[in-house]
């Protein structure tokens, strides 16, 4: 319906249907016997409409949903919106209590305005500020959060005691356990404070839980990174768990953002990860080179704002690890750390493809992280998409 004979599309083969009783084949690849196949009046044809990859996939899901099966529009933000508010005030009660881990991304952003709608301050949320945040986060986070929507919050600053956690850790995966199991710890501490709490309000979503799923079956991702470090605490915290968020893609998550008037600092922010700039910092994590994450990274997101490429962009960001380059400084020749600037496009990061910027942003980024960031020789570019790459570089 709409569509061009012949389309490209990607299908995974690692699923694989061996054999089919009583229906007739019609399609197979090289690695899959049974591609696509028959059943009198069913059809089952094996690829992933969802990827970005596969041509006018949004289409082919859109005449399976509204015109095969017979599905109606009638999800919008706005009702959304209204039910959860109403669904969270039911699950609460009266006098429940909600405390929620508010990072100042999307997601756990939009968690804690949901809840805080349904349950004003019987809401409290708990900010940890861990040291590997990004420059001016922490302000702009207590300035959003307890200056504009008034809402009761408890900050932690516990910079010290993360990199006192993570010094002298190289590995990628030890680094994301001491930093999930830092977390806990302290969240369990501060939580414990407030009292009587019932509920946690987490802003999973429902790629999370894909790859949580994957994860837990032993799947690839499980091997590639643990992105979910903090999902023991509601068993250890004996509360019940709220997750309003838990259906939504993140472009969803971002129209509701937007309805409940979430400022554009934070509803444009590009995803950032739980480890913060930990995922960034190949090798130990030292102040020094967080110091020079922080900084690069915050001159590569004014100068993709300046050039207009911001906002077309999934995430841009800055690499430092332990090589050294040849500099000039002045007459003298000096060793200095290198940076490697990381930008990609994507629509789920599941995949991604790193985003060809005219030479002329490029050159002005290079410039000012040489010019600006102390200690920096050379600048490079990741010109690496994923797969085979991920998006951060640990
Ligand atoms: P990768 O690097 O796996 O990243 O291609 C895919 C997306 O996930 C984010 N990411 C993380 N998010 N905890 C998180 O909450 C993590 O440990 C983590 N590692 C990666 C990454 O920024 C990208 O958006």
């Amino acid at each position: 319906m709409g569509q061009s004979p012949t389309i490209n599309v990607w299908m995974s083969h690692g699923d694989v249907i061996e054999r089919l009783a009583s229906a007739d084949i019609i399609g197979y690849t090289r690695n899959t016997p049974v591609a696509a196949f028959r059943i009198p009046n069913i059809y089952g044809v094996q690829f992933h409409p969802e990827v970005h990859h596969t041509e006018k996939g949004d289409k082919i899901l859109w005449n399976f949903l509204y015109k095969i099966c017979g599905c109606e529009r009638n999800w919008t933000v706005e009702s959304f919106v209204r039910d959860k508010i109403e669904e969270i005030k039911r699950e609460v009660g009266s006098d429940g209590r909600v405390v929620c881990g508010l990072s100042g991304g999307i997601d756990s952003s939009t968690t804690a305005l949901l809840v805080n709608k349904a349950i004003g301050d019987r809401l409290t949320c708990i900010f940890v500020d861990n040291g590997l945040l990004r420059k001016g986060e922490k302000e702009e986070v207590l300035n959003t959060f307890e200056d504009n929507f008034k809402m009761r919050m408890v900050f932690v600053d516990a910079k010290e005691r993360f990199l006192n956690g993570l010094r002298g850790v190289k590995d990628a995966e030890a680094k994301r356990k001491i930093i999930g199991e830092q977390f806990i710890n302290i969240f369990e501490e501060e939580a414990s404070k407030l009292g009587n709490v019932d509920f946690l309000a987490q802003g999973t979503i429902y790629p999370d839980r894909i790859e949580s799923a994957r994860a837990r079956s032993g799947g690839v991702a499980s091997r590639i990174k643990s992105h979910h470090n903090v999902g023991a605490l509601p068993e250890k915290l004996g509360l019940k768990l709220i997750e309003p968020i838990k259906d939504l893609y993140k472009d969803e998550v971002r129209e509701v953002a937007k309805e409940l008037d979430m400022p554009p600092q934070i509803l444009n922010q590009h995803p950032f990860p739980g480890p913060g700039l930990a995922a960034r910092v190949i090798g130990e994590v030292t102040g020094d080179k967080l110091r020079i994450c922080r900084e690069a990274s915050r001159i590569i997101e004014e100068e993709l704002k300046r050039s207009g490429w911001y906002d077309k962009v999934w995430q841009a960001f800055a690499i430092v690890g332990d090589d050294v380059a040849t500099g000039v400084l002045g007459d003298a020749r000096s060793l200095g750390r290198i940076v490697t600037i990381r930008v990609v496009e994507s629509r789920e990061a599941m995949t991604a493809d790193f985003v060809k910027l005219p030479y002329v942003v490029l050159e002005s980024m290079s410039k000012r992280i040489t010019n600006e960031v102390k200690g920096v020789t050379w600048v490079t570019y990741a010109t690496s998409s994923k797969p085979p790459s991920t998006i951060e570089p640990c």
